[in-house]
């Protein structure tokens, strides 16, 4: 499913296969969703992170999975009717907010394809995610191992670390194809 959208919209989807069940328990465990209030997936695609968001948050908590692509979120809200699943963009996050009544995101679990946006895109989305979330919050997102040896993998580690006020790494899921690992950011 993922494979077909991105021949349709490679710029927008970003990755040909999901994310393994080894980075989604490294994701959710970073974002500390266990104790969170208020949790938002960005970029949920096929549910990668979705389904275990969803076992993991505590009961009394809010948790939306945001995904851009129609074709995406239609399978992932049939697969997970519990999940509230939202179509629209992550640049109208303060707007998704209001509708649903949510003051501020204190967990943000990220799956958006950083690497294919360009950086006048990353930063109107950084704009969005830092607006929406309470400080003290956390903002989690992946990146392939391989992608720090590029310019553009160094340019989105410091792009980072200018949004939050700390930026620490995880270690390398190496079960994960390609071996990733996650940013963890703090506002
Ligand atoms: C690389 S896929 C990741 C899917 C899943 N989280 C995973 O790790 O397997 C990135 C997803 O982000 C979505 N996306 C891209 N731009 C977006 C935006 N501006 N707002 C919301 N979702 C977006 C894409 O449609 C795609 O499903």
């Amino acid at each position: 499913m993922l494979l077909k959208e991105f021949l349709r919209s490679p710029g927008s989807v970003g990755a040909i296969k999901a994310s393994s069940k080894y980075l989604a328990a490294e994701m959710v465990k970073q974002a500390r969703v266990a104790e969170a209030e208020t949790i938002v997936e960005l970029g949920a695609g096929t549910g990668a992170f979705t389904g275990l968001i969803q076992a993991r948050r505590k009961s009394g908590s809010t948790f939306i999975a945001l995904e851009i692509n129609p074709n995406l979120s239609a399978v992932l809200s049939e697969q997970l009717p519990e999940v509230t699943v939202v179509t629209d963009s992550v640049e109208n996050l303060t707007g998704i907010l209001r509708q649903h009544e949510i003051s501020k995101i204190d967990s943000i679990v990220c799956g958006l394809p950083w690497a294919a946006f360009n950086p006048e895109l990353q930063d109107r989305l950084f704009n969005s995610i830092i607006t929406a979330m309470t400080p003290g919050g956390r903002f989690c997102t992946f990146a392939y191992l391989q992608g720090l040896l590029l310019p553009a993998g160094q340019r989105f580690r410091k792009k980072l670390k200018q949004n939050f006020s700390q930026v620490s790494q995880s270690p390398t899921v190496w079960r994960n194809t390609p071996p990733a690992f996650v940013y963890n950011c703090v506002k």
